[in-house]
């Protein structure tokens, strides 16, 4: 199997049930990877992503390779049929087929361009080594998604929910700089699968793919969206419309104490202090953020669990 999107996940509550259980006793699967190899490759900078993955991987018995791809690999192409007469050194076609020679898993972060908004939605990198590769993929924050964000932020979730139905609201807020939509959308796409009273809420221009946020409800006043919540996910992105571009920077929506009331703070990290959200709230015990980057091992390693698992006769993922 690959994990390459929240749909990979074939039954979220089981998923989550099974990560909370490896967390009381993470070295119990220590044999499961026993001369198994991960590859971990980056086309973009990490600090958690990097870390838990390769924590995850040591947890179930791994080795892990570490390649920062984007400045020391060679330059790759993933056009068909290019005259590679340009920049590009390596075709996809044998990097994804020598890299798996190399390991049993191999693990890519490529962010989107914000550039070529088409090009993005086609997940070039990640698509490529998914169909050169002869090794399972698992995607580390592509274009498009970050499901590994999600499902340890579905964990966070269900270990601090007090109620069946909490109301969780996602919140943009300003920033400097033009950043991808993947954090926001694989949310999103996790959200779509929890029992939840679910608000998006930003300022008009900032509307994510509509094939992502198809049914879920849009507040466009942030007061108003975070009435009652119990759980508030902030994260900026650009506009997609206006595609990558900083369409606003207002800072009135950054996320204070006051806005958040007594709900639970979340975010992906890294994040800007007092552009973002305020040191009040980061400082606070609402604050869920470090506990989010610790779930990243917990994601990660249920996912390699679920690849390294020996298929049953019948083809199912044995849940041992
Ligand atoms: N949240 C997250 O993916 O962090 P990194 O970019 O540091 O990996």
């Amino acid at each position: 199997m690959n994990y390459l999107s929240i749909n990979d996940i074939d039954h979220l509550p089981t998923w989550i049930a099974e990560a909370i259980k490896l967390k009381s006793n993470p070295m119990e699967h220590k044999k499961l990877g026993t001369n198994k190899t991960l590859c971990l490759l980056f086309f973009n900078n990490s600090l958690r992503t990097r870390l838990s993955t390769q924590k995850a991987a040591m947890n179930l018995g791994m080795e892990t390779m570490v390649m920062n791809f984007g400045g020391e690999g060679w330059s790759l192409e993933f056009e068909n049929g290019t005259v590679m007469d340009q920049g590009n050194a390596e075709h996809i076609k044998e990097a994804a087929q020598v890299v798996s020679q190399f390991c049993d898993v191999v693990a890519i972060r490529a962010f989107a361009s914000l550039t070529d908004k088409e090009k993005d939605k086609a997940e070039v990198v990640l698509n490529g080594f998914k169909k050169y590769a002869s090794v399972p993929v698992v995607n580390m924050e592509s274009s498009v998604g970050h499901p590994l964000q999600a499902l340890a932020d579905a964990i966070t979730l269900e270990e601090h929910r007090s109620k069946s139905k909490p109301k969780v609201v996602l919140s943009w807020a300003p920033h400097p700089k033009a950043l991808p939509h993947a954090v926001a959308n694989s949310f999103i796409e996790m959200m779509q699968l929890q029992d939840a009273d679910f608000v998006i809420t930003h300022p008009k221009g900032y509307e994510l793919n509509p094939k992502i946020t198809a049914g879920a409800k849009i507040e466009y006043d942030q007061k108003k969206a975070l009435k009652d919540a119990d759980f508030v996910y902030v994260k900026n992105w650009s506009s997609y419309s206006d595609y990558g571009k900083v369409v606003s920077q207002d800072s009135g929506w950054m996320m204070t104490k006051e806005k958040l009331g007594h709900a639970k703070f979340m975010h992906c990290l890294p994040v800007r202090r007092n552009v973002v959200v305020e040191d009040a709230v980061l400082d606070s015990n609402q604050s869920l953020v470090i506990e989010q980057a610790n779930n990243r091992t917990f994601a990660a390693q249920i996912v390699l669990k679920k690849i390294l698992s020996p298929l049953t006769p019948e083809g199912e993922q044995k849940t041992t």
